[in-house]
């Protein structure tokens, strides 16, 4: 899917993107640089980020540079931000994307599980806000876009440490706007129904749970990597300048 709308006060712009090698994020990390960004990405995923970088490249778009990170080890993640200030410069545009929705059974969760659902799904955001706020600070303003999900809305079960962490994903949005709004930093979530990504239609999606996807959704299209895309890059840019604290459904009308 192509989008056509292009965003001038992107170009340029340092943009760091988490879990950017495959699904909606390596969809992202390809949109920003076609609007002329400076990417950087982090991921475990280090094949299919690679490839990635390769395709940008063989295509002559400003290749994006792959950081390989463990997202859940806060202390290299803080370290992979600082280098890419050096690097290639202050980050503008934050992008908590990374994530993991992994079923489980309540009744199974341990104390240790139930903590890396949290460790994946939600602190790494808040660790990453922190340290990217001075880079956003020194620039004068910045645009953080925290991923969470429609799932919980639909009281979607079988993942509640996965649908909590989502849950405090919009708090976290919420709770840090207006001490960020004093500096012209903005902060939003953005709020994905059932995207089609290769790993959704090869774990979770089979003919009854498309149906089902189907009649929730008012626009019964499947929802794609680029839709999600779209929100994310107009609340990446200036024109979205006085949008802040805010949730961006795109799911086809499903909640
Ligand atoms: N696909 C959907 O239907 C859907 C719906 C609602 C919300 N979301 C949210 O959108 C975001 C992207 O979803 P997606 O479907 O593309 O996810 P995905 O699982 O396909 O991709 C997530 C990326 O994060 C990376 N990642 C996972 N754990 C990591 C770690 N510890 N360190 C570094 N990288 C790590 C993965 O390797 C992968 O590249 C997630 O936050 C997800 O919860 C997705």
């Amino acid at each position: 899917m192509l989008l056509s709308n292009l965003y001038p006060s992107l170009q340029n712009k340092v943009v760091f993107i988490t879990g950017g090698a495959t699904g909606i994020g390596a969809v992202l990390v390809e949109q920003f640089v076609k609007q002329g960004a400076q990417v950087a990405f982090v991921d475990i995923a280090e094949q299919e980020a690679n490839a990635l970088v390769e395709r940008c490249t063989q295509a002559h778009w400003l290749a994006p540079r792959f950081y390989p990170c463990d997202i859940t080890n806060v202390k290299a993640l803080q370290a992979v931000i600082a280098q890419v200030k050096q690097d290639i410069g202050a980050i503008s545009v934050l992008v908590n994307n990374a994530g993991s929705d992994e079923r489980h059974d309540y009744t199974q969760v341990t104390e240790e599980y139930w903590d890396s659902r949290m460790h994946v799904n939600l602190k790494h955001s808040f660790f990453a806000i922190q340290a990217c706020v001075e880079h956003m600070k020194a620039l004068g303003g910045g645009s953080i876009i925290n991923f969470g999900s429609a799932s919980w809305h639909q009281r979607q079960g079988g993942m509640p440490g996965y649908t909590s962490a989502k849950a405090g994903i919009e708090g976290l949005s919420r709770g840090m706007a207006d001490e960020l709004g004093a500096h012209r930093i903005r902060i939003n979530t953005v709020v994905p129904g059932w995207v089609m990504t290769e790993r959704q239609m090869r774990m979770w999606v089979d003919k009854a749970t498309q149906q089902q996807i189907e009649n929730a959704q008012c626009i019964d299209d499947h929802l794609q990597p680029a839709d999600i895309a779209a929100m994310v890059l107009f609340l990446a840019s200036d024109d979205s300048r006085l949008c802040t604290a805010q949730k961006f459904i795109v799911d086809g009308g499903a909640i």
